[in-house]
């Protein structure tokens, strides 16, 4: 058996949960940065002879690496992707993980072939470490079949997951007795992976680190219903992810507040959409409150009152006169038109 190891890079979902942080957005300021590698693999199996695997790999927030299919080595997609590493060094891991690929396909048809399972059905490995303060480091190698979680790499060995089912037993006894390939896994989880991030982070320091100010604006949505609005409040373009933002009266936070998920831009930042389902006469006096490490302690707030709803009703006006201007002036035409015929 060639390299499975890197199933057990499947504890990085756990580290990524973390640095998300997103649930206790109060705490913004304060909560330390650090940037996990988290690296995601991506094996389908449709049949006996169709397959593909797939990499991308991330630096905190940012995607620094992706190795597809049809590649013969991983791309660097940042400047600063290799960190600190020789290129010799660079050059024996690519060898490592081409090789670990190729076996890794092999291998897995020939645990079909043992176990009597079937396809179609996919594979997925997230593998990782996160360098925390001073000199530890948490290092992690998670394997999901079919969208479970089946198996990770602790220490030393193969670990079957609690909820796997029963062969994955049978699987994780024939991964343990390779040696040789738990000793690659441990050399790479535990020496390379602290190491690499360690000099990824000295060469991508201002990238990770750069705070990017949001862009905040109100605008309404859908109605929800007679004699309700829906307060919309846009955030958009900042970096880091981390963001608080809140509808409040004066200084009291509204329970109803509905916070969408932060999506990405292309360039890297990101937007978010939070909403407040309001009766008509009670919007007036809200606000939406931005926080976000990139403003310091100069929150961003935004008043819905009366002259936000007159923008809106000047706009629906003006779209209606625009629309009818256009219509008359259209049908003068078509009469100028007929008469000329
Ligand atoms: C295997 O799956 C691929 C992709 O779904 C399909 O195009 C191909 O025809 C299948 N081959 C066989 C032998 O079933
Ligand atoms: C993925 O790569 C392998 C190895 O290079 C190749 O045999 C296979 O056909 C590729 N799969 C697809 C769907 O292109």
């Amino acid at each position: 058996m060639g390299y499975l190891p890197f199933v057990l890079l499947w504890g990085l979902p756990q580290i990524w949960e973390n640095s998300e942080g997103s649930s206790d957005l109060h705490s913004l300021p304060a909560s330390p940065r650090f940037f996990p590698l988290r690296c995601l693999q991506i094996s389908s199996f449709a049949n006996s002879s169709w397959t593909r695997t797939d990499g991308l790999g991330w630096v905190g927030e940012l995607q620094a690496y992706t190795w597809r299919n049809d590649s013969d080595t991983i791309v660097f997609l940042k400047p600063w992707s290799q960190g600190t590493l020789s290129d010799q060094l660079a050059n024996q891991l690519q060898h490592i993980f081409k090789g670990y690929r190729s076996s890794f396909t092999r291998d897995i048809r020939e645990f079909v072939k043992m176990l009597g399972s079937d396809y179609p059905f996919e594979i997925q490995i997230s593998a990782g470490c996160e360098v925390l303060s001073g000199n530890s480091s948490e290092s992690f190698l998670h394997s999901a079949f079919q969208g479970t979680d089946i198996m990770s790499f602790q220490g030393t060995s193969w670990v079957s997951a609690p909820d796997a089912p029963p062969w994955m037993q049978r699987v994780c006894r024939v991964l343990n007795e390779d040696q040789g390939t738990k000793e690659t896994v441990q050399w790479l989880l535990y020496d390379i992976c602290p190491q690499f991030v360690r000099g990824v982070l000295e060469t991508g320091k201002s990238e990770l680190e750069k705070q990017v100010k949001p862009e905040a604006w109100l605008s309404s949505g859908p109605t929800p219903g007679p004699g309700r609005l829906l307060l919309v409040c846009h955030v958009s373009g900042f970096y880091p992810k981390p963001v608080w933002v809140m509808w409040m009266r004066g200084e009291q936070e509204q329970p109803g507040t509905q916070q969408g998920d932060i999506l990405p831009h292309a360039d890297g930042t990101w937007y978010l959409r939070v909403t407040l389902d309001v009766a008509a006469g009670e919007a007036s006096g809200l606000s939406c409150r931005v926080k976000h490490s990139s403003l310091g302690d100069q929150d961003i707030i935004l008043y819905w009152d009366h002259s936000h709803v007159l923008v809106i009703v000047l706009s629906v006006l003006a779209f209606i006169l625009v629309l009818g201007g256009s219509f008359a002036f259209w049908f003068r035409r078509r009469r100028v038109y007929q008469n000329i015929q």
